[in-house]
């Protein structure tokens, strides 16, 4: 589905975004900008702006920014279709239906059917759970400690015990045969036709960041097996891109999420006052919900079960959460199971205390690495010492390393120049020397570490539409062909092609990018700010800049010569002849 250029424009200049921010924060005029507390992560003193003039925001503190789409892309989770629709209805204007492709449509529709569908279910097990069937069920649940407040809270439910119910409730809502198979709620077979999935089970909906139902999941009301039955996959309930109580969590407003395995554990959690709980839906932490997480917060805290399998499981998930960008610590719940149980056994404060205690990822790591080891053995320990000291080179921020190295050497007891020494040999031995990334192939190629030329391009970027007046000496030795990451490429061109139209306008230049993530990327690019005060620091440091994406471009390019092209190969050296001249003058 794609609107053109102009409808876009028309409903971005349409949305003024000091309303449409003021609609969720509040904020204060402050000179030419409003302020506020920003929406994406947690502060007390606001460092959220917003600039009428620009019609884009920014936050200081966080980094997050863009124009009035990727406000509501970030705050409502929203694709920028869904975006650029709200905004139309919100300012009356009419999109055109001829602009969806056929396909586009009837999967949307789908889409929106399949979210009546789950919703329409919900109500039903809502209902089921307050009528005389579901008396069991909701003794069951405030047997569990949940008052009513909470079971209303998280829509909890019941689907009793005929196996059809549903099917013929939904049946004579009109819905389709095909459709309902769809909705991941029922079975088929040839002996029984369709029939409910879930029966005399307590249901709980699991709702998107948006609160909107996508599945469901099913607990037996005694010992019986599966313990859980969840609603498999489908067009709408994708379960690596969620997270459940995420929808609540989001805006909880406390310094990080907690990260568990069940459902009764975030309801715990949540009911405790500890609404900042997630789980992940009955499989292991993917990087797309840690990704997830990283819109929210800066740390999670991991309290998977205190058993053998959880332990593993919070050691997969820390490089992931680490990947993410996110820090992580691990709540230790001992001798209790889950933090269901440990809140049931010992309260709040206690509960609170352990999060409190929580265990840096990284000594959590080193810890059950120890556990392999014979401690009590010279040998085991130099091994353990060395393995410890491949750990730590694998950091890469120098401060965290020598920060950790302290910490690991006086917690087992050797000095630090001689922990020092280990890590020293072994970076020698090239030890911490990360594969080169690997040639582009694929579609879903892993995020690689951002290099030293897409850092020159990214400032490049950021150079030119903060001073859009330095493009006619910039272009003097740069153009848009010296980008040579795609997305860079393209947003270059634009900004080369507004500015020759007249006026470099990155809130429109950002329509472009309908791709949530591309989005994403190119906001931040536009936001990034130079924090130079005096004209010659400018100087300088743009200079620099030029120079250093020149020469790496050049580099790129060369590379990429065939070995025949004698023409180019003069090009690239009279360029290279150039740059050489430019460093040794080092004026514009
Ligand atoms: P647990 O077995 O730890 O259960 O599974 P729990 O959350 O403590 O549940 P209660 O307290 O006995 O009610 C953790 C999570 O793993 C998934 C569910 O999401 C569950 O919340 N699970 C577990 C299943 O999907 N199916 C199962 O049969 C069991
Ligand atoms: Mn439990």
């Amino acid at each position: 589905m794609r609107y053109s250029d102009d409808i876009i424009e028309e409903v971005r200049t349409s949305n003024d975004i000091v309303d449409v921010i003021s609609g969720y924060v509040k904020l204060q005029r402050k000179g030419s900008s409003y302020f506020g507390l920003c929406p994406f992560h947690n502060e007390k003193s606001p460092s959220f702006s917003v600039s009428p003039g620009k019609q884009m925001y920014y936050c200081f503190g966080c980094g997050a920014g863009g124009n009035v789409f990727t406000f509501l892309m970030e705050y409502e989770n929203f694709t920028f279709p869904e975006a650029v629709k709200a905004l139309a209805d919100r300012a009356g204007i009419r999109l055109p239906e001829q602009d969806y492709s056929r396909e586009a449509k009837e999967a949307a529709d789908r889409k929106a059917l399949l979210l009546q569908i789950q919703k329409e279910a919900a109500k039903y097990f809502y209902y089921q759970l307050r009528t005389a069937k579901g008396e069991r069920a909701l003794s069951y649940l405030k047997g569990r400690g949940l008052s009513d407040e909470t079971i209303r809270h998280f829509g909890l439910g019941y689907s009793d015990k005929f196996s059809d119910d549903l099917y013929r409730y939904l049946k004579q809502k009109g819905y389709s045969d095909e459709l309902l198979r769809e909705s991941g709620l029922f079975n088929a077979d040839e002996k029984h036709g369709m029939y409910d999935k879930f029966w005399n089970r307590v249901i709980f909906p699991i709702m998107d960041v948006n609160n909107r139902v996508i599945g469901f999941g099913g607990r037996v009301m005694g010992d019986a097996k599966p313990k859980y039955l969840n609603s498999p996959e489908t067009k709408i309930f994708d379960k690596s891109r969620n997270l459940y109580g995420l929808n609540i969590a989001r805006t909880s407003r406390k310094k990080n999420l907690i990260i568990c395995e069940g459902y009764m554990d975030v309801i715990s959690m949540h009911q405790a006052g500890f609404n900042n709980a997630v789980a992940s839906l009955g499989t292991a932490l993917t990087s797309q919900q840690a990704a997830l997480m990283k819109r929210y917060t800066e740390e999670v805290l991991v309290i998977y079960d205190s058993d053998e399998a959880g332990t593993k499981a919070a050691l997969r998930a820390i490089p992931i959460l680490n990947a993410a960008g996110l820090t992580a610590r691990v709540v230790d719940l001992k001798p209790h199971k889950d933090p269901d149980e440990f809140i049931q056994a010992e309260g709040t404060e206690a509960f609170q205390e352990r999060l409190d205690h929580a265990e840096n990822s990284f000594l959590f790591e080193l810890r059950s690495m120890e556990r392999q080891y014979d401690m009590q053995d010279p040998d085991g320990r130099t091994k353990f010492l060395h393995a410890a000291a491949a750990k730590l080179l694998e950091l890469e921020d120098e401060v965290a390393r020598g920060n950790y190295l302290t910490a690991v050497a006086s917690r087992y007891g050797v000095e630090s120049q001689v922990l020092r020494k280990l890590v020293a040999n072994l970076a020698l031995k090239g030890a911490g020397v990360r594969e080169a990334p690997k040639p582009k192939s694929g579609v879903n190629r892993p995020k690689e570490r951002q290099s030293g030329v897409e850092k020159a391009q990214q400032l490049m970027l950021t150079w030119v539409t903060s001073y859009p007046e330095l493009l006619p000496q910039v272009s003097e030795y740069i153009s848009p062909e010296d980008f040579t990451t795609p997305l860079y490429r393209q947003v270059a061109d634009m900004i080369f092609e507004q500015y020759a139209e007249g006026q470099v306008n990155p809130a429109r230049l950002l329509n472009h990018f309908t791709d949530s993530e591309e989005q994403r990327t190119v906001a931040s690019l536009l936001h990034t700010r130079i924090p130079l005060e005096t004209e010659e620091e400018k100087h300088a440091a743009l200079w620099d800049v030029i120079c250093n994406m020149k020469e790496s471009s050049i580099a790129a390019r060369t590379a990429a010569l065939s070995p025949t092209d004698m023409q180019g190969l003069m090009e690239l050296m009279q360029e290279k002849r150039k740059l050489e001249d430019m460093k040794r003058r080092r004026v514009l």
